[in-house]
């Protein structure tokens, strides 16, 4: 949660102008700055590694956080991260009880397996109280497909029984064009978003799409990769300094040498596959039936579960 008690220029060493150039990548508090690494706040300040660290340690510091944890307060503050429903109890079971703050959930499939769709019953869940399974909290939505539906939202929050209005009032939407638009978003914009409307959600709809059409060839494969893990990278420091979720969607494309099996990939590769923290497969069933299934996950069982997409949202199937 944001503390207000200390600032930036509370840091020896921080004056106006560091404070300033630091605000200009997106570190506008402690938390944030807590949780950068040396290189980028070195890059950005125009100041050696070392005071970069020493800059860092001392944000900790100030915010009680010690450079060295034992695994005892790593569980503590685990224990804090909080989980969002998804309005399906066997989505839920998969993620191991909902879509969880201080992380990367990525979704990824073919078209119409309902990314987009399980990102829309977020933005509304995020809203629901805690005892409802939501975080009493907003959605910030990054759309870089234009396929954001504030009518599709609508459906869903009235089959909840929500007020419709401030459910849509509480989901801002930036539109991007381009993967720097779409990084500029994440790193100068997101983090006074996420402070003034007291987001709980950050939703990229899609991460890949942008990087994909503008870095074509396959020259250009590792500087696509490089932009993509630094975006990830951002995305989660705002998950763990916020302690809020970060929900993504990825296309799928065909992999060219595969030949027996499922031959589609989700798009980006190992950057993603590096720091998502939960990675979901989704497929097409019959009708609105769809199977989700875990791509990898360092605590949870991998296997696979259904779910349907109904008019009134995410749902389980009869039982
Ligand atoms: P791409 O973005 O194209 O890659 O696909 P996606 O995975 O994001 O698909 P999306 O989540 O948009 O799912 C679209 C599918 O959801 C549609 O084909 C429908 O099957 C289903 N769907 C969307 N709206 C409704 C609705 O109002 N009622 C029902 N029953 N199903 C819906
Ligand atoms: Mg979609």
């Amino acid at each position: 949660m944001p503390m207000e008690e200390y600032s930036l220029e509370d840091i020896p060493g921080v004056g106006e102008k560091t404070a300033k150039k630091l605000m200009d990548i997106g570190i506008l508090d402690l938390q944030t700055l807590a949780h950068s690494s040396p290189v980028e706040i070195a890059r950005a300040a125009d100041i050696s590694e070392d005071v970069a660290e020493k800059i860092i340690s001392k944000a900790k510091e100030l915010l009680g956080l010690t450079v060295f944890e034992d695994a005892l307060s790593i569980l503590d503050r685990e224990k804090n991260a909080l989980r969002i429903t998804t309005s399906s109890k066997n989505l839920d079971k998969l993620l191991g009880g909902g879509v969880w703050t201080q992380a990367i959930t990525e979704t990824w499939g073919h078209f119409a397996s309902g990314k987009t769709q399980l990102g829309f019953q977020l933005a509304v869940n995020v809203q629901r109280p805690m005892e409802e399974g939501g975080l009493g909290r907003n959605c910030l939505w990054i759309d870089t497909e234009g396929t954001f539906s504030s009518l599709r939202i609508s459906q869903m929050a009235e089959a909840l029984g929500m007020d419709i209005q401030k459910v849509l009032k509480n989901i801002i939407v930036a539109k991007v064009t381009s993967a720097s638009h779409q990084m500029e978003v994440v790193e100068k914009y997101a983090p006074k978003i996420i402070k003034e409307k007291d987001i709980g959600l950050i939703v990229v709809d899609s991460i890949t799409a942008n990087f994909r059409a503008e870095y074509i060839g396959r020259g250009e494969l590792a500087e696509r990769q490089q932009k993509l893990n630094s975006h990830l990278h951002k995305l989660k420091r705002l998950a763990d300094a916020y302690n809020l979720a970060v929900y993504v969607t990825n296309q799928v494309m065909m992999k060219p040498d595969v030949i027996f099996g499922d031959a589609t990939v989700p798009i980006g590769g190992t950057p993603i596959a590096h720091i998502s923290n939960y990675r979901i497969y989704l497929k097409k069933s019959k009708g609105n039936l769809r199977i989700a299934g875990l791509a990898d996950a360092s605590n949870l069982e991998t296997g696979e579960v259904q779910f349907l997409i109904t008019k009134e949202g995410i749902r389980d199937p009869e039982e």
